[in-house]
């Protein structure tokens, strides 16, 4: 095996480093990565504001792709399985150490590129709008963020699981390529508030059932707005600033009776990422051997380019998921 390496925090930057994988425990598997999904989490955690949770090195990345080069701890791989998975950290580097039940097997049609784009988001979606939002068939649901990682998997969820999607996005052409994927309606974000309210509401007159919220403050009353009465409320991330932050809608909260929910899938324990990852194995990859479900791959870069995947995932210039190889 050549040298193993990772790319670890070291004073704001990330720095390449030799690296010697240490021996695999009971049911850990050691992959050989081809691909990195870049993640929001992985810019903060560079900058010191997001931590890997305890016991895992100051290395970011999220999830990959991979071949199993040591299956020796494990009865359900082998060696030379493609592969593609979740980690809480570590995934910037040749190799990762991972639980044998955070694997999934990458269906046929997938380049290990597309692979890598996958664990992430399809969990993230899947987390939020089954188990949390219990999104049913013909609901409506409202993405924000709908041409991004997340977004544009979840558009294509809803779809497959009987539901209608609202993207949000912010420019004509993310607006395009978010209704190829499946969305019923598509919106500007940068329009005037109150127009894209009215609009909701003539197209979806009973409103929203299901929020996938990336955003938080400075949509709030626009949310409790368009939410149908007993509508879930799905946090998931603070794109917007606090600052933008409206006088939370209380009066409107309750005469509709909204849940909100918020969730961060990083530092759920093992099991419940194991049992998350089990179902979505059964219901939702067989999608994605059939090609009902694609990952959106935004561009490909070498692992030593993170800087201009950063920059790029930044500018919100990103349509789908940046790919790293190492
Ligand atoms: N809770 C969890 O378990 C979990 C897991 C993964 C990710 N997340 C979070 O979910 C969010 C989306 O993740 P992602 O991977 O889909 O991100 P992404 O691919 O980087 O997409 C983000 C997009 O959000 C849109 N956006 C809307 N309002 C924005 C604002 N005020 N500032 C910047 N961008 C804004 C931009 O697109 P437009 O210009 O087209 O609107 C941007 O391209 C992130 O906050 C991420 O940290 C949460």
């Amino acid at each position: 095996m050549a040298q193993p390496f990772r790319y670890v925090v070291q004073s704001g930057r990330l720095v390449g480093q030799a690296w010697t994988p240490p021996p695999l425990r009971p049911g850990q598997v050691l992959v050989e990565v081809r691909g990195i999904g870049v993640n929001r989490a992985d810019l903060l955690q560079v900058k010191g504001l997001y931590p890997p949770p305890a016991g895992y090195d100051d290395v970011p990345g999220l999830e990959f792709s991979g071949r199993v080069v040591d299956a020796a701890r494990t009865n359900r791989w082998r060696t030379g399985d493609r592969v593609m998975g979740l980690v809480a950290a570590g995934a910037y580097a040749s190799h990762v150490v991972v639980d044998e039940r955070h694997l999934w097997a990458v269906p046929s049609l997938l380049r290990d590129t597309e692979a890598a784009a996958v664990p992430e988001a399809l969990t993230t979606a899947y987390l939020n709008l089954v188990w949390r939002g219990k999104l049913r068939p013909s609901e409506w649901v409202l993405v924000h963020s709908a041409a991004g990682g997340i977004g544009s998997t979840a558009v294509q969820l809803i779809r497959l699981l009987g539901g209608r999607s609202v993207g949000m996005v912010g420019s004509d052409h993310k607006a395009q390529v978010v209704q190829k994927l499946g969305a019923h309606h598509v919106f500007n974000r940068k329009e005037d508030r109150r127009q894209l309210q009215k609009r909701l509401g003539t197209l979806v007159p009973n409103g929203m059932s299901l929020i996938l919220d990336t955003v938080g403050p400075g949509w709030e009353a626009f949310h409790a707005a368009v939410s149908a009465p007993g509508g879930r409320w799905l946090l998931i991330g603070l794109l917007g600033r606090l600052s933008e932050s409206e006088t939370f809608p209380w009066g409107r909260f309750l005469q509709k009776e909204l849940v909100m929910k918020a969730s961060r899938l990083r530092n759920k324990p093992p099991e419940f990422k194991a049992s998350l990852m089990a179902e979505i194995a059964d219901t939702v990859l067989p999608a994605y051997s059939e090609g009902w479900m694609r990952p959106v791959v935004d561009s490909v870069l070498p692992l030593d380019q993170w800087t201009t995947a950063f920059e790029k995932l930044k500018k919100g210039d990103v349509i789908g998921k940046i790919v790293l190889q190492p």
